[in-house]
């Protein structure tokens, strides 16, 4: 019997948790905004079950206001620490290739690792949003426009490779006490870069990193990031489109990947995820609508309801949905339109919304979701397009199993929603439910991210 396909597991590490309200409940610890042993622990957390890495983010902007984004560390100076508490897990480290200059980034990549043995990727992004413009901090900076951020964006990136694998050779290292010649002549080489963005002569200052390659990380939804994604990358983190656009979606990834003469097994697509998990469904939804309940209440809008066909007016927003609609006879029309205007930053990824609505009432909240409990678990996965859910172990393996076998994903990244309770319950119930399907390994395969990700699984 031929090896099941495994799944690949990271993990967000964020000084508080993803969701807008969990943070408010009486267990959440909210420490690691101010307090680093904390967030390393998500590390440990992380590597207690077996995932392949933790996602390290970063921010070039600033927003106070925003609850879950006060603050956030420097993540090269988190992922130093917190490999230190580690041995195998990786970490996934972001850069902002508009912002940042290449040989700085170089230096710490490089840096990092040879500090954790091999254990680095890289994820080069943009900024969040609007709102924390990163500009807005290195305006005197030439800032690139949409249209140049990704020229940009290669130049970066083909800076960074070359200082990163052509500055040293692998036996530079002579180290002859004898003869007095520390470094090999001749072992180390210039770049001479000069391009639109950046001017590099190298080499590096810091050796070559323990891989090979330094695996790349892409998101995004343009043209040119799906483009960039293809040529360079190794992982794309992409949004969940649901099962039918989502295997479509998968397909049309790896063949852009092929086509780029590259093979596309090699290449995974993972969406990222909020989980809610309990040892019960009941208690999961109970502990959602908890989550749910602590939300500084925004009213519901209008426009929701009349997406739903229904006069909030005369209907309580903690009436039952399915006591008053009829989701066959929804408006999908009304209801696609809700859904394009929620998605803030990119469009929205809603095919069919009416099924979508019906499937959160049936595998995730449940028949007993309230109008204000629908309304909350669809805010709460419109900004990256990162689905919630709801539910015991087996549910949440049920999901996780189904779409990779039917080829929507390769893998998910776990955006818990508060700490600490729910990180620790994704590696305590729903990891060895994973294992126990075989559709997720139970001992590191390799000590590298490289070596994990070309470990072949089935
Ligand atoms: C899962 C995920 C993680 C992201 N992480 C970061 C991040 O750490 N720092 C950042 O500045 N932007 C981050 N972004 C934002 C992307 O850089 C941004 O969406 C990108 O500009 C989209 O590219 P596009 O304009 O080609 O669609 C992230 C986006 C997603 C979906």
């Amino acid at each position: 019997m031929s090896e099941k396909k495994k799944l690949r597991i990271g993990l967000a590490a964020y000084g508080t948790g993803w969701d807008l309200s969990g943070w408010r409940l009486p267990e959440a610890t909210n420490r690691g905004l101010v307090d680093p042993s904390v967030i390393v622990d998500v590390a440990r957390t992380a590597e207690r079950g077996k995932l392949d890495y933790v996602f390290a983010g970063s921010a070039l902007g600033s927003e106070p206001d925003r609850l879950n984004r006060i603050f956030r560390w420097d993540n090269f100076v988190y992922a130093g620490y917190a490999a230190a508490v580690t041995t195998k897990l990786g970490f996934l480290m972001s850069v902002n290739s508009s912002f940042e200059h290449p040989y700085a980034v170089a230096r710490q990549l490089a840096t990092l690792d040879r500090f954790n043995g091999g254990r680095t990727a890289l994820n080069v992004v943009f900024g969040i949003d609007r709102e924390g413009d990163p500009a807005l901090n290195y305006g005197k900076n030439p800032v690139p426009t949409e249209q140049s951020k990704y020229a940009r964006a290669r130049e970066f990136t083909e800076v960074l490779n070359r200082l990163l694998y052509e500055s040293w050779d692998e036996d530079f290292l002579l180290d002859d006490k004898a003869a007095g010649v520390l470094v090999k002549p001749g072992s180390w080489h210039r770049i001479h870069h000069q391009g639109e963005h950046f001017e590099v002569r190298g080499p590096l200052n810091v050796p070559r990193p323990v891989q090979q390659r330094i695996p790349n990380v892409h998101v995004g939804l343009s043209e040119e990031s799906l483009q960039y994604g293809a040529d360079l990358a190794q992982i794309r983190f992409s949004p969940y489109f649901g099962l039918e656009r989502g295997k479509a979606e998968y397909r049309s990834l790896k063949g852009r990947v092929a086509a780029a003469g590259r093979d596309p097994e090699k290449f995974k697509i993972i969406p990222g995820a909020t989980f809610y998990v309990a040892g019960t469904s009941r208690e999961a939804r109970a502990k959602f609508r908890e989550v749910v309940s602590l939300q500084a209440t925004e009213e519901i809008p209008e426009v929701f309801s009349k997406a739903l066909g229904v006069d909030l007016s005369r209907v309580s927003a903690g009436e039952r949905v399915l006591d008053v609609v009829d989701v066959d006879t929804i408006d999908a029309d009304a209801l696609d339109a809700f859904f394009s205007g929620m998605a803030r930053r990119s469009p929205s990824v809603v095919r069919d919304a009416r099924a979508l609505v019906r499937q959160v009432l049936s595998t995730q909240l449940g028949e007993e979701a309230t109008f204000e409990d629908l309304y909350q678990y669809l805010l709460r996965s419109r900004d990256d397009q990162q689905p919630a859910l709801v539910g015991d172990a087996n549910h949440i393996a049920d999901w996780l199993e189904e779409n990779l076998e039917e080829g929507v994903l390769d893998g998910i990244q776990v955006f818990p929603p508060y700490h600490r309770g729910p990180a620790d319950a994704f590696v305590d119930l729903v990891v060895p439910e994973l294992q126990r399907r075989g559709i997720f390994r139970t001992e590191y395969e390799a000590g590298t991210f490289q070596g994990l990700l070309d470990t072949d699984n089935g």
